[in-house]
């Protein structure tokens, strides 16, 4: 049985005092439904530290980023050591605004997850089709060569660290979000083609989440799909109050 997963992306939002004040506001939904709901979150990195710090658990903190080499001439970049120095469990990898506004390629996220998993962390790969390739009919085929690529060389054992996120990068920050039927779809594909990849046991066990203008009024919808586990949250993970609501819509 796989757990429920609420994360919230902060993105490039939040400050010194902000983000600290979101995280506590956050506690009592998260413990109340600790038993059937995993939560994290995602600050920008130079609040990472201190949002760790006042997180206080069942919250995990993740990374939005994460670079694949250990450690060097790397200008800007922040590898899985610091991560875990500060206390991050979980790291995003080929988030679509990474992809599309920095220029990630598949090859790149597939180094990222690698990365993640050697260094001791929980990657979230996340995925998802433009609308022009949603248009063209190509959805799967996108998800598909970001799938094998992202995974490329990960074993069995490996992959069960892995968290997926289907973000369909047409309804991220858009207001436009897929209806339950067609985050199902797009899910229940992902299943199969981890179950061919890999094994039905593999394909049984990872979460996958939706992503895309998720808020409390659709969380039920989307949570009622067979194949969404949870939700990967930008805009309303901002305000401890929807957020929150989120937590314990998605039990
Ligand atoms: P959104 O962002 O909820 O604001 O659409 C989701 C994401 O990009 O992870």
């Amino acid at each position: 049985m796989r757990k429920a997963f609420v994360a919230g992306n902060w993105k490039m939002n939040t400050d010194n005092h902000s983000g600290v004040e979101l995280v506590k506001g956050i506690k009592d939904a998260a413990q109340a439904n600790s038993s059937k709901v995993d939560v994290a979150v995602f600050p920008p990195f130079v609040y990472l530290q201190q949002v760790a710090k006042a997180a206080e658990a069942p919250i995990a903190v993740g990374s939005q980023d994460i670079y694949f080499e250990e450690k060097g001439a790397f200008t800007g970049e922040i590898s899985s050591a610091m991560l875990k120095d500060v206390g991050c469990v979980y790291a995003l990898c080929g988030h679509s605004e990474r992809r599309h506004v920095i220029g990630e390629t598949n090859e790149i996220v597939n180094k990222k997850v690698k990365a993640s998993i050697d260094g001791g962390l929980l990657p979230v790969l996340c995925i998802g089709e433009l609308i022009e390739e949603r248009k063209a009919e190509k959805t799967f085929e996108v998800l598909t060569e970001q799938i094998k690529k992202g995974l490329a060389g990960l074993t069995a054992e490996k992959v069960s660290a892995v968290t997926l996120a289907y973000e369909p990068v047409w309804a991220i920050g858009t207001g436009l979000t897929a209806t339950g039927e067609q985050a199902q779809e797009a899910h229940s594909f992902i299943r199969k083609l981890i179950a061919e990849i890999y094994d039905e046991t593999i394909a049984e066990n990872i979460r996958i989440l939706y992503g895309g203008s998720a808020k409390p009024e659709n969380t039920a919808e989307l949570m009622a799909q067979k194949d969404i586990d949870g939700l990967l949250v930008g805009g309303a993970s901002l305000k401890a109050d929807s957020f929150s609501a989120m937590i314990a819509a998605a039990v």
